[in-house]
């Protein structure tokens, strides 16, 4: 392990154990990722001791300063870009829920117990007589090798001692691309409702990472199949099952949904066009229908969806800013451009969809490729096919019209002075029409092509202009 210890913190930190004669540790996700080849730049120092004396000693030998954390028997320091946390070793639990420091003082093999899993759980010694040894009591190193979540402890008390690693467990399993022991889904599954202690902010963090990793639809499984999902994002789990009518089914949305996150998450790295995906569907079952003759059908379930947006983002505590209006209007427009690819391809129509979508036309074209989700070959090439051609189209339009960030030439206060209004309703519909005009491809999109309209139309409202 001492190839891993080159930087100069940790001799440092060696010395000053060897010299006070405390036993510290490396410990926690900067061991693991040692091994998983993740470089990490936050470091967990146990040691068995007082944490917040030790840390005070490495600032003074680091000339760094120590912020204390009493409450929780905790110190950290900043060393060029290092941070590094120090804690005594503690016997009982390691996080309780009433978040009070637990202070009776423990071995080292008592502090991993009570981690949250055996790949967590790892340390290596800094000490001079076995220096750079890895400390494994519970196997985590072949846990790692096997790709497996597991608990040192008992799962069920793992869990009960912070039912957020329910989450955490999931999520180390959808970053990782690992499975979680039996017996910890069982825990989990048992004590689902105790999410309900853990705050929204902290659920949804972990969430996010779920969403964040590679495949996602990895731990979306797990919390769909622990029945996590349904206590903390019901309108996703209720996206699960397929009725049947006449012998009649639709899709599987659930699974439909999170075919469509893991296709996205191959084109794009940004949290909230993920989020998008997850949400396109999400007004599916509020809206379907069976149709005599027709079989089922989920009408305006893209407007009901972007209407139920502001709400889960606030359930959640996601930002209710210029994210959640992004999201919003990627689930509002998600059936555009396949209905484009459908038809004969107008440019009124390809106009139109640029400018409700503006600058985030190829977010949202991003989407409508990852939501092509059938398992026929040749209609998924066929999708494909015509959206290469919509792209074209969105191309060769964008570059004559110039539709995407467009105002049109006439502004609200261009009409008021020149009609003599002030501000009401009448601007407004004299706007729409050289709006609707332009888009139409009746007039094109000038000044004096749009002022030449307004005037005829300004007739049929009955008014005159003051001024040209
Ligand atoms: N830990 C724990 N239970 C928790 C949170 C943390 O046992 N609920 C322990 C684990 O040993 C973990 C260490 O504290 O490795 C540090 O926690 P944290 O920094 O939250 O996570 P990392 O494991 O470092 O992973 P990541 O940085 O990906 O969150």
């Amino acid at each position: 392990m001492e190839q891993h210890l080159q930087h100069p913190v940790f001799k440092a930190l060696a010395d000053i154990a060897d010299a006070h004669h405390i036993e510290a540790y490396i410990i926690g996700g900067y061991v693991r990722d040692i091994f998983l080849h993740r470089p990490s730049k936050d470091i967990d120092i146990v040691v068995l001791g007082n944490g917040i004396e030790f840390a005070e000693l490495a600032g003074k030998q680091l000339k760094s300063k120590v912020a204390v954390f009493k409450n929780f028997g905790t110190a950290m320091l900043k060393y060029q870009d290092l941070e590094i946390e120090f804690v005594g070793a503690r016997k009982e639990s390691y996080r309780s829920d009433s978040r009070k420091p637990i202070v009776e003082n423990g071995t080292i093999k008592d502090d991993q117990l009570r981690r949250d899993f055996t790949i967590n759980a790892l340390a290596i010694s800094l000490n001079k007589e076995n220096y750079g040894k890895l400390v494994d009591p519970f196997n985590g190193l072949v846990d790692l090798e096997n790709k497996l979540i597991r608990t040192p402890l008992d799962a069920e008390l793992t869990f009960s001692d912070d039912p957020l690693r329910m989450m955490r467990a999931i999520r180390f399993a959808s970053q990782l691309n690992f499975s979680i022991d039996e017996q910890a889904i069982n825990a989990i599954k048992k004590q689902k409702e105790r999410i309900s202690i853990v705050s929204k902010e902290r659920i949804t963090d972990e969430l996010n990472k779920i969403i964040l990793s590679k495949i996602p639809s990895i731990g979306f499984k797990y919390l769909f199949d622990t029945g996590l999902l349904h206590l903390i994002f019901p309108q996703m789990s209720n996206l699960y099952g397929v009725d049947i009518i006449n012998g009649k089914g639709h899709k599987d949305n659930f699974y439909h949904t999170l075919q469509v996150l893991d296709n996205i998450c191959e084109a794009t790295e940004d949290l909230w066009l993920r989020w998008a995906a997850i949400l396109h569907d999400i007004a599916k079952p509020a809206t379907k229908r069976f149709e005599e003759g027709h079989g089922w059908t989920f009408h305006g379930h893209e407007d009901k969806g972007a209407r139920m947006v502001p709400k889960i983002f606030a359930h959640l505590k996601l930002p209710l800013n210029e994210k959640m209006k992004f999201v919003q209007k990627m689930v509002q427009l998600h059936l555009r451009p396949i209905v484009l690819a459908q038809e004969v391809v107008t440019d009124s129509a390809v106009r139109r969809l640029l400018f409700d979508a503006g600058e985030d036309i190829e977010s949202l074209m991003i989407l409508c490729n990852a939501d092509v989700t059938t398992k026929n070959e040749y209609k998924v090439k066929k999708y494909r096919n015509n959206f290469e051609l919509v792209k074209q189209k969105l191309k060769d339009v964008e570059d004559r019209d110039k539709i995407r960030n467009w105002q049109p030439p006439i502004s609200g206060n261009d009409i008021m002075e020149i009609f003599g209004l002030s501000a009401g309703k009448e601007v407004g519909l004299i706007k729409n029409a050289i709006r609707e005009a332009i888009l139409e491809g009746e007039i094109t999109n000038t000044y004096d092509n749009a002022l030449q309209f307004m005037l005829e139309k300004a007739k049929e409202f009955g008014l005159q202009p003051i001024k040209r």
